[in-house]
């Protein structure tokens, strides 16, 4: 009797205000899934939906059995029905209110025509496939990327690979330049081809291939990753040596005349000059092995801040990973974030694409340097949208970049995470996105992710698509598992 009663609950969905719809359904053969398209027919008008909540829903009803033969008496007794309810939004159609309309999942079909009809002005960036309707492309709105993204998920959930892909496909859709600090020299091969790739795609990509340029400590000319100390902001050069204005104001003033020249002299050429707060200024450079950085290219022309603002460089890759130590590193992030900073005002669009952001710009800066770096990523974040700097900062956990920058991302892309306690965080900095969608990233697996914001405004579950570049630091495969003969 249970099992009749609950086969036949039927699929029913109603509108109170033509927005938002709460709907039941049987739990046999239940094909809703949080986040899926749904059609809700009713008086002869159709709307496309999506499911937002899907939960067990009971209810405790009283049956009366009827009489036996052999003298059993009528019977009254409990039965507990469960059925599966929930709501959704309405993403299009008449708007007006409706109840008992059935509610089906939409096919693929249904699901592309919406999407053609709500087509955008701006280029669309295919990054994968709608994980709930089979076949049709997921398409982000290339001009969402004039706001802050924060792209989370747990490691190796395919965050790089993930951003491989949006990079490559504002390559090929935009003309948004791109800068991006790559810790892990993972960007490296953003130029090349795979020999697996939709030829399709590797054809216009072709194209764009010829704008990334990527600066590496080991590479010769041009390429080589590379600073002057004259061009670092004064604040950015006094972290570099933990010099404090005040405190050490006799080495801060000799820092700044030696810089203040119109070709400043080499560090060996300090030596020469035999006033005690240089020679403590040379002592302070050498202990903190200041002086033998590789990034320093003295007599050489050219450094990489000049590639970042260089308009014929369509994207610069700049190869932290290539950099033998944390401070060179957290030199050359703090350098370019400030010198972005500096120059706003020349309002020239770019996306700052900033990979474990947690160690470039962390909550919890280990040093001075670090903290530069992590203080002009915020500046961005508060500030940069107006002047052009828009930022796309990757890391495993939301609590690990600073609040601020945080909280100024409008667009979300989230991938798998490891804790409800992520989700929760995710969830409370992006109020706009439904919760019941943020709390399914703990199930995604590996390439499966959420798009929500400017970028997707109906936010949308994916599968991402292939990557069309080579990646630079694949994961160590696990060959040292292989069994034994
Ligand atoms: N969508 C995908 N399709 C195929 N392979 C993928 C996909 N996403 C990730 N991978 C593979 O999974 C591995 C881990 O991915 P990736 O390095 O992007 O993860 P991550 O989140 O950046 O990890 P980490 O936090 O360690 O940097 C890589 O070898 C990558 O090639
Ligand atoms: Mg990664």
């Amino acid at each position: 009797m249970r099992r009749t009663l609950e086969a036949s609950v039927r699929p029913l969905a109603t509108s109170v205000d033509g927005r938002r719809f709460s709907y039941q359904a049987s739990l046999y053969d239940l094909e809703l899934r949080i986040g899926g398209y749904v059609v809700l027919e009713g008086d002869g008008i159709a709307r496309l939906g999506q499911v937002l909540t899907l939960k067990l829903d009971k209810l405790s009803t009283e049956l009366t059995l009827p009489a036996r033969a052999g003298g059993l008496p009528e019977n009254r007794t409990q039965v507990q029905v469960r059925y599966a309810g929930g709501e959704g939004a309405i993403l299009e159609g008449d708007p007006a209110p409706f109840h008992d309309a059935l509610i089906r999942v939409a096919t693929g079909a249904e699901v592309q025509a919406w999407l053609q009809r709500s087509g955008r002005p701006y280029a669309n960036l295919p990054l994968g496939e709608l994980a709930l309707a089979a076949g049709v492309p997921c398409l982000a709105d290339a001009s969402g990327f004039d706001r802050h993204t924060f792209l989370c998920g747990q490691s190796g959930s395919g965050k790089t690979y993930s951003l491989g892909v949006i990079l490559e496909r504002l390559l090929i859709e935009t003309d948004l330049r791109l800068v991006v600090l790559d810790p892990n020299s993972d960007f490296v091969r953003l130029g090349q081809v795979r020999a697996d790739a939709d030829p399709a795609l590797a054809e216009r990509y072709q194209e764009a291939a010829r704008g990334v340029a990527v600066y590496s400590v080991g590479a010769r000319g041009e390429r080589r990753l590379r600073l002057h100390v004259a061009e670092i902001d004064p604040a950015t050069q006094a972290a570099l040596l933990r010099l404090d204005p005040i405190d050490d104001r006799e080495e801060y003033a000799a820092l700044a005349e030696f810089l203040a020249k119109e070709n400043p002299p080499s560090i060996a050429a300090l030596a020469q000059d035999k006033r005690p707060e240089t020679s403590r200024l040379r002592l302070r450079l050498h202990n903190l092995g200041v002086d033998r950085f590789t990034v320093w290219a003295p007599g050489e022309a050219g450094s990489v801040l000049d590639a970042v603002h260089d308009q014929s460089v369509r994207c610069a890759v700049i190869d932290l990973g290539s950099l033998p130590t944390r401070e060179e590193q957290a030199l050359v992030a703090a350098a370019v974030l400030g010198d972005l900073w500096r120059r706003r005002q020349e309002r020239s669009p770019i996306l700052i694409v900033i990979d474990e952001a947690h160690n470039v710009c962390p909550t919890e800066p280990g040093d001075q340097l670090i903290a530069m770096a992590a203080d002009y990523a915020t500046r961005i974040a508060a500030e940069g949208r107006k002047f052009g700097l828009y930022l796309l900062v990757s890391t495993q956990r939301p609590q690990k970049i600073p609040a601020n920058v945080l909280s100024q991302a409008d667009n979300l892309v989230l991938l798998r995470l490891n804790s409800l306690a992520d989700a929760a965080f995710a969830e409370a900095a992006f109020s706009f996105v439904p919760p019941s969608l943020i709390e399914r990233s703990v199930i995604f697996r590996q390439g499966e992710g959420l798009i929500a914001g400017k970028i997707s405004p109906q936010p949308a579950l994916l599968r991402f698509g292939a990557r069309i570049t080579q990646e630079g630091g694949a994961d160590v495969p696990p060959t040292w598992a292989t069994p034994a003969d």
